[in-house]
């Protein structure tokens, strides 16, 4: 039943080219979308998370994370640059696999990108609480993080959250000059924190290397589990092909996009990680009797209390340059992270929307939801209703569980995407490829390999999560979407 009711791609790409929205970002553009959405909580909190799963053998993590991305960016840029539509993973499983299946996607992305956006919102936060407390204005603690996480509720999370809500309802995600400017503060920031952490590398910080082992299925810990969590750094460059409906000549931006932002931010993040743990040791602080500690666990947040160590800041880099001696500069990167963060929050919620505008417009969600202002020519409704709960789940959750549900929801949508790339080349081998992945028969198992490997490493908490919303979503869909959808009705709006 769920793979019943395929879209033709040919009407996928009629509606979209009917209801369209206007053709306005070029390559660049597009690869600036793409790096203001991965740089981000990732590189410049999770280091921390990573080093305590990891211990120095992050370095790994991070490479292990960049590869099964790198496979799943070769598959997306085939599917976004044959269907240059809005709605991403969901829109190329409609057309391939079925609507049933397109909802579940959906239903994932809405764990990728909701999910996501709390995430940084708790990320600016404890980039936000260290640069006020060390300017002594600090909030107490029980406003400084959530209930897991030694506090009650953290209260910048939420409001960053209201913030950047407020911007989006009154349509600010238009400003690609405000989000070059901002890949520009996280670049340099990144610069400054390499060329001053390179030359204090000691190879006495590398060993042990890896502590914890390489992990073990769903244990969440070792190598690997650090590869589950920290492939949340490069998520985000799917954003690119959410915007491919506005895209001038997809065909041939929208590879350039995908493939450039998430090489570049490669390269940034494993000479930043190699130049933490180098500088500063990464080791992971552990419990009682030398118990292994998962990061986001009150165990963890009591073995942290008054500890310098790497692994145990809510400001990793800001942090590590402190532990250096260089406190104007720990300041400056905490400052550079308070400003450009955001604008991740921004373009996950953005994505979001545009994602349930697109769940609507096949009739799959209530129309109501893609109402649009009447004054800013935005999706207010939905745009309102999302951030509500970005905001309330950052204000009570800790950083790592909320990127692992994240990466729960986008290695499977990941999965998908190459799943529907090989089906494709299957079921119409001679439709326009624009954009070919290389060796298809290696790349897309290998794709689809590398999300199920990082998958299991998942804690088998956030697996749980993944399988629960995933369950509640299929509720979902036989209450509204299968009766209401416009494809099956034949009520595709003229
Ligand atoms: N990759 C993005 C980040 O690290 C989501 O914040």
């Amino acid at each position: 039943m769920l793979f019943k009711r395929v879209k033709p791609l040919d009407q996928i790409i009629a509606t979209a080219e009917k209801k369209g929205l206007t053709r306005q970002l070029g390559a660049f553009q597009l690869t600036m979308l793409g790096i203001g959405a991965i740089i981000g909580t990732g590189i410049f909190v999770l280091t921390a998370e990573a080093g305590q799963k990891a211990g120095p053998g992050m370095m790994v993590s991070f490479v292990i994370a960049a590869i099964v991305c790198t496979l799943a960016a070769l598959a997306y840029a085939e599917l976004a640059s044959m269907v240059p539509v809005a709605g991403s993973a969901y829109t190329y499983t409609y057309g391939v696999l079925g609507e049933g299946m397109a909802w579940v996607v959906g239903w994932a992305l809405i764990l990728e990108y909701t999910i996501a956006a709390s995430t940084v919102c708790v990320g600016w936060s404890g980039y936000m609480n260290g640069l006020l407390a060390n300017h002594g204005i600090g909030l107490p603690d029980f406003l400084r993080a959530g209930p897991m996480d030694g506090g009650t509720f953290n209260l910048l999370a939420f409001l960053i959250g209201a913030v950047v809500t407020f911007l989006l309802v009154i349509g600010t995600s238009k400003s690609a000059k405000v989000n070059a400017i901002l890949v520009l503060v996280k670049v340099i920031a990144l610069t400054v924190f390499v060329v001053i952490a390179l030359p204090k590398v000691q190879q006495t910080n590398f060993h042990p290397f890896v502590p914890n082992g390489w992990g073990s299925p769903m244990g969440g810990i070792g190598v690997l589990g650090a590869a589950a969590s920290i492939f949340f750094a490069y998520v985000g460059f799917d954003a690119v092909s959410t915007a491919a409906e506005e895209t001038k000549n997809p065909n041939r931006n929208i590879p350039i996009g995908l493939i450039g932002s998430l090489g570049i931010c490669t390269v940034y993040y494993l000479l930043v990680s190699y130049g933490a743990i180098g500088s500063v040791g990464a080791q992971p602080v552990t419990g009682a009797g030398g118990a292994v500690l998962q990061p986001g666990t009150p165990e963890m947040a009591l073995a942290c209390k008054g500890s310098q160590a790497l692994v145990c800041s809510k400001e990793a880099l800001a942090h590590a340059l402190r532990l250096l001696n260089h406190n104007s500069w720990g300041d400056l990167i905490g400052a550079a992270a308070s400003i450009a963060l955001p604008s991740v929050i921004l373009t996950m919620t953005y994505g979001q929307t545009r994602i349930f505008f697109t769940m609507a417009r096949d009739g799959l969600l209530p129309a109501s939801l893609s109402k649009i202002h009447p004054r800013f020519h935005t999706p207010h409704v939905i745009t309102l209703i999302t951030g509500l709960f970005v905001s309330l789940f950052g204000a009570i959750y800790p950083v790592g569980q909320l990127a692992d549900i994240t990466n729960s929801g986008t290695l499977f949508a990941f999965m998908m995407v190459a799943v529907g790339v090989m089906v494709l080349r299957v079921k119409q081998p001679d439709r326009k490829r624009p954009f070919r992945t290389p060796l298809v028969w290696v790349v897309c198992p290998l794709a689809v390999l590398g999300c199920l490997l990082l998958f299991v490493n998942l804690p088998l908490k956030t697996i749980e999560v993944f399988f629960g919303w995933g369950i509640f979503g299929l509720f979902v869909y036989y209450l509204y979407g299968h009766r209401k959808s416009h494809l099956a009705n034949g009520t595709e709006p003229a």
